[in-house]
């Protein structure tokens, strides 16, 4: 879908999208328009515009890095309960700098067609795209729940691409190595092997499996992690000779004690180090949930990726970016009400 019809779809269906877009932005460049106000920080739990001065709608998000450019994957939310399911699709955002972010339109587009997979009315969370390398697809999974299932499918939904904005094509969806999979992202280890990390077993252990080939499928053999702590959100990356895993109790939209855990391969085993926030409200982990941890291009800065949740109408949902500062097996994650790469450059 293109942009146009993305914002069509929105104003037109059960969105109701506020569009004021802000004098000064230009509608096709990365950046605003001479004159324009430019994002120059993150400020986490803030409304976040896009270059269009339109609110950023990528919920349960995840970035891809593509030549110079960062590609933001997320779950469109609309107004009200319907917004808990998936009315539009997964969108896509892109942006060389982080801070501002340009509309792609819809990556992965639901349908009317009843009884076909991508449904409206279906769930589609957590998307994460990852580009295949060997064959150059782009290929995107997301927790996929059947219309009118609840959360009783527990599968995933795959889709590809032939360039990160999409359109992604939907391929199927299942439960991988025929395991309930719920939570989930995507991510490349040091060997440049892909892995899918899932809450499974009724959300009461991780499985780590590695991917096929071509992405579309795991491996038949999976490990296990933080084995029946109710483990959700998880996200990974590396960083001086350790994996690092944020992740989350389960507690459905209501924020927890996020989860920090070490190991020398994705393959574990895992050592659970505890709750790396500090400060006021790290309880709640700042009133956010985990879904990515990225490590921009070049920068030993490590950013935090959560989103601070609103069930009742989900469309007001922001994202909280944080530095997570990790030292050895350590890490804190501390808040800040703005900031910028250059902050916590190492
Ligand atoms: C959370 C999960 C979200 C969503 C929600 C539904 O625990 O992390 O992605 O599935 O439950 O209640």
């Amino acid at each position: 879908m293109t942009r146009g019809k993305f914002i069509g779809a929105m104003l037109g269906g059960v969105a109701a999208m506020a569009l004021s877009p802000r004098l000064g932005y230009a509608a096709d460049e990365n950046t605003p328009a001479p004159g324009g106000v430019a994002n120059d920080c993150f400020r986490p739990g803030k409304p976040w515009l896009d270059t269009d001065g339109v609110p950023i709608n990528a919920h349960g998000g995840g970035l891809l890095y593509v030549d110079g450019r960062y590609y933001w994957y997320g779950e469109i939310k609309v107004k009200g309960d319907a917004g808990n399911y998936a009315q539009v699709g997964i969108s896509c955002y892109s942006s060389t700098d982080l801070y501002n972010w340009k509309n792609e339109g819809v990556a992965l587009a639901v349908t009317d067609e009843a009884g076909s997979n991508l449904e409206r009315g279906c769930i589609l969370e957590r998307p994460k795209v990852l580009q295949n390398k060997s064959n150059g697809t782009f290929v995107l999974w997301a927790h996929y729940e059947r219309k009118g299932n609840g959360y009783n499918s527990a599968q995933v939904a795959v889709a590809v691409a032939d360039n990160p904005r999409g359109p992604f094509k939907f391929v199927r969806a299942f439960r991988p190595n025929d395991q309930m999979s719920r939570d989930m992202t995507l991510f490349v280890d040091e060997q440049g092997v892909a892995w899918q990390v899932r809450s499974s077993e009724g959300n009461a252990t991780l499985q780590l499996a590695k991917l096929t080939k071509d992405y579309l499928d795991c491996q038949p053999d999976f490990v296990r992690a933080l084995e029946h702590t109710y483990p959700e959100a998880p996200a990974l990356i590396y960083h001086d000779g350790w994996y690092h895993m944020i992740a989350s109790h389960c507690s459905g939209w209501l924020p927890n004690a996020a989860r920090h855990a070490v190991a020398k391969s994705v393959a574990g085993p895992w050592k659970e180090l505890g709750n790396p926030a500090v400060g006021d409200n790290s309880a709640i982990t700042f009133n956010s949930q985990s879904t990515y941890l990225l490590k921009p291009a070049g920068s030993n800065v490590i950013i935090y990726l959560g989103d601070r949740w609103e069930p009742k109408n989900p469309i007001d949902g922001t994202y909280i970016w944080l530095p997570l500062e990790i030292q050895d097996t350590q890490a804190t994650l501390r808040w800040r009400d703005s900031w910028r790469l250059a902050d916590v450059a190492t």
